[in-house]
This record gives C-alpha cells, structure tokens and sequence, in this order.
C-alpha cells in the first residue's frame, strides 16, 4: 500500500491484540461490540494527529498560563449503517462535543454493489473534520459512494476509518478520492467470491447486534 500516500496502517501491538479478539469467532457479542469501540478509541488517537486546536488563557493555582486545546465543534462523526455505529461511542469518548450523521447502505448480497437507503447529515457538516466510520472495507463500493454523498453537501476535509481492510477496497477508495486520509488497522489477504473478507472476521453488522 506504499503506492497511495493517503492510507495509513495503524499497527500497534494493542490493536494487534484486540484485533485478535475480534476475528475469533468464539467471541460473544458484548465483547465484541466492546472490543470494536475500543479499537475506534485507539485509531481516533492516532488518525486526528491534525485535529484543529486553539489557544486558550487559563489559570493554574500559581499563574496565568496559554495552553492549546481541541476545537469545540470541529468533528463530526458520519458511521456507515449499520456496522460503522459500532464505532461511534469509541470516537466520542475522546471527542464528546462531535456530531453524528447517518449513511445508510447496504451490499446487494449477489451484485455487491451499496444501496442508499438512508442519510442525515448534520448542520454545518462542510466547515468540520468528517470522519466515516465503517469496521469493513470490503469491495470498497460501500465507503466511496458514502464519501461522495458527504463531497456533494460541500465537505472538504473527510476521512474514513475502517478496522479490517481488503487490498480491492483500499484501492477503490484511494483511487477514487485521493484527497482522503485512509486510516485501518489492518490490511487482510483478500476477498473470497462472496465478497468477504480473509481471514476478516465475518459479518459485522451481525456480529456487532447480534443478529445471527
Ligand atoms: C458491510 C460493511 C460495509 C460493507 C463493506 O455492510 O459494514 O458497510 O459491507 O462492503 P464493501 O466495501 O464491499 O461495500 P453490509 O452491507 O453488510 O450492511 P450492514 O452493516 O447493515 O450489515
Ligand atoms: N462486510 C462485512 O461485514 N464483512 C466482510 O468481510 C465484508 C463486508
């Protein structure tokens, strides 16, 4: 993945760990629900480096003193229905005052191309730092449209974090919109011809609900 710039592989022997849990099919579906907020948590720290700051006055016991702090209102959260809503509560443990909007979009299960069935964004979307959240980037059909939808309300600055990710999928998207930071945690072998991926860890969605 050394040929697109704007994909970046967030390795860590934590994710590592958790990434573990995830995949393996044993695991139920509180952990797992538990496990994919916390790996949100650990890429939110890394992917918004750049998050807009300020500089604030404030008083400590002993002086007057300038410190930088993250910009209220600068980040809105826009999760991939349904599996990117496992990700939501991970990113607003660190940025509480961020917005969410929905995308909804599935995979037709024989052409693999995403439906639209459902967006609200929320106000003053083009003037924040967009984050789409998806746990799977598959085919990559699914992450570019949503990221187009979000390009056509007139945002400038968007990323996409997804946790498992195929090569086909990371192509797609960083071919399609050069101008988005990628950031996964992994990056898996392949698609099999159901369009899943390998070794992956399954169905998200159902893994993260419980529905099935
Ligand atoms: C899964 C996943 C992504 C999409 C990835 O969602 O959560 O949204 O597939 O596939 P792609 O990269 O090939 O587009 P799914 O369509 O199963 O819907 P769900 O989240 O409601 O289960
Ligand atoms: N969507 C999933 O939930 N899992 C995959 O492996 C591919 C797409």
């Amino acid at each position: 993945m050394k040929e697109y710039k704007n994909v970046h592989i967030l390795d860590h022997p934590l994710i590592r760990h958790k990434l573990a849990i995830i995949r393996d099919k044993n695991t139920n579906t509180k952990q797992f629900r538990e496990v994919v907020e916390e790996l949100a948590t650990l890429m939110a720290y890394e992917s918004f480096k750049d998050v807009p700051t300020q500089e604030i006055v404030i008083e400590t016991p002993l002086e007057t003193t300038k410190q930088t702090v993250v910009k209220e209102n600068s980040i809105a959260i826009v999760p991939i229905l349904r599996a990117g809503l496992g990700m939501v509560n991970g990113i607003l443990s660190l940025f509480p005052a961020a917005k969410v909007g929905h995308i909804g979009l599935y995979r037709n299960e024989e052409t693999l191309e995403p439906q639209e069935y459902y967006c609200k964004l929320p106000t003053g979307i083009e003037d924040k730092v967009v984050m789409v959240t998806d746990p799977m980037l598959a085919t990559g059909g699914s992450a570019s449209d949503a990221i187009t939808m979000i390009k056509k309300r007139g945002c400038k600055k968007i990323k996409l974090m997804c946790i498992i990710a195929a090569p086909e999928g990371v192509k797609k998207v960083a071919e399609d919109h050069p101008d988005v930071e990628i950031f996964i945690s992994t990056l898996d072998r392949q698609l099999n011809e159901k369009g899943y991926i390998l070794p992956g860890l399954g169905d998200a969605g159902d893994r993260i609900f419980g529905t099935k």
